[in-house]
């Protein structure tokens, strides 16, 4: 029952969470979902925060892998980028929590043998009950060969999307052509305010060409983390609703307006936390964007 003094205790909590800007996303995970962004020209959407091939799934732990897995799905996660022997994990992981329908897997293929990646498409599909896979996606220079193959896996109903995945600008030449070809249906690419090249070229034809984007080295692999080691987060990110420097990141990213989803990896379930955070409040304008970017060159 709640009593004249636990409503004032309460009210005293959350008065002191509203003074303190670092908690607002916080207070927001408690009660609300991931916000959802459109994949264009579908009636499908994303939630904007996504894991990445985290070494839980890498090293085939399957208690640690179903905990973060719980953690994001209840949170309204659904993306996870998936490869090689993490995606079984993760799919046997979504089986035991009888999620398998909700995950939006983001998944590799890129053996020689077609016959090989059939029979493991098939595995996955029984071991998540999905009558297709979400997405299947390949680096450039493997896709360049076989998009026709891809194209086909489409249309005989294997997969609702194909798509191209990879993390340096070396590759965005090959990319930028294969979008050229309109059949591409999401671009994994990295883009952070440490590595902003992307928002040159790529990330513009992608929405030109209505091709969906994620985000992947949003801490570039975790140097972002010892390029800001040892500094404050500075006040001003508190306007976009910001708490702490792996959402300064996250934040810049998603207010790009080409940005379906950022991958973050992580095996710890407090950073998973903190960035799903990213996902809740307000974004960057540009000039705050532009302000982001210098700070952080500057540290
Ligand atoms: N297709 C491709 O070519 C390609 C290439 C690169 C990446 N990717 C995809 O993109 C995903 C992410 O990119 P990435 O591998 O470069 O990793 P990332 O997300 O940029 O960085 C991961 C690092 O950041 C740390 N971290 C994560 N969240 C944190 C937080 N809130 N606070 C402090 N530290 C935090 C992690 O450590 P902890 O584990 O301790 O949290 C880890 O060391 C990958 O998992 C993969 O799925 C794809």
């Amino acid at each position: 029952m709640t009593t004249r003094r636990n409503f004032l205790n309460d009210l005293g909590v959350l008065a002191s969470v509203m003074a303190t800007p670092a908690l607002w996303p916080a207070l927001a995970l408690a009660q609300e979902k991931l916000p959802r962004r459109g994949i264009p020209g579908t009636n499908d959407s994303l939630p904007v925060i996504g894991l990445g091939n985290s070494n839980a799934f890498r090293q085939g732990d399957v208690p640690a892998s179903t905990a973060l897995i719980k953690l994001f799905h209840e949170r309204g996660g659904a993306y996870i980028d998936c490869m090689g022997s993490s995606r079984f994990i993760v799919s046997e992981a979504a089986s035991k929590l009888n999620i398998g329908n909700e995950l939006f897997l983001g998944t590799y293929f890129m053996n020689d043998e077609e016959d090989v990646m059939r029979e493991n498409i098939q595995r996955l599909l029984e071991i998540t009950g999905k009558k297709r896979l979400d997405l299947v996606q390949a680096y450039p220079e493997f896709a360049v060969s076989n998009w026709q193959m891809f194209r086909r896996w489409k249309d005989d109903g294997l997969t609702r999307y194909i798509g191209i995945a990879r993390h340096r600008s070396s590759y965005y030449e090959t990319m930028l052509k294969l979008m050229e070809t309109g059949t591409v249906d999401f671009l994994q690419v990295n883009y952070s305010p440490l590595e902003t090249e992307a928002d040159q070229q790529i990330l513009p034809m992608a929405m030109d060409k209505g091709v969906a984007v994620t985000i992947n080295r949003p801490f570039i692999n975790g140097d972002y983390f010892s390029r800001v080691r040892g500094h404050e987060l500075p006040d001003w990110a508190a306007d976009f609703d910001c708490g702490s420097w792996a959402q300064f990141s996250l934040k810049f990213i998603l207010s790009h307006p080409a940005v379906n989803c950022v991958l973050t990896e992580t095996a710890n379930p407090d950073h998973a936390l903190d960035n799903i955070g990213a996902g809740f409040g307000r974004l960057p304008d540009e000039d705050t964007r532009q302000r982001i970017v210098k700070h952080l060159q500057s540290l």
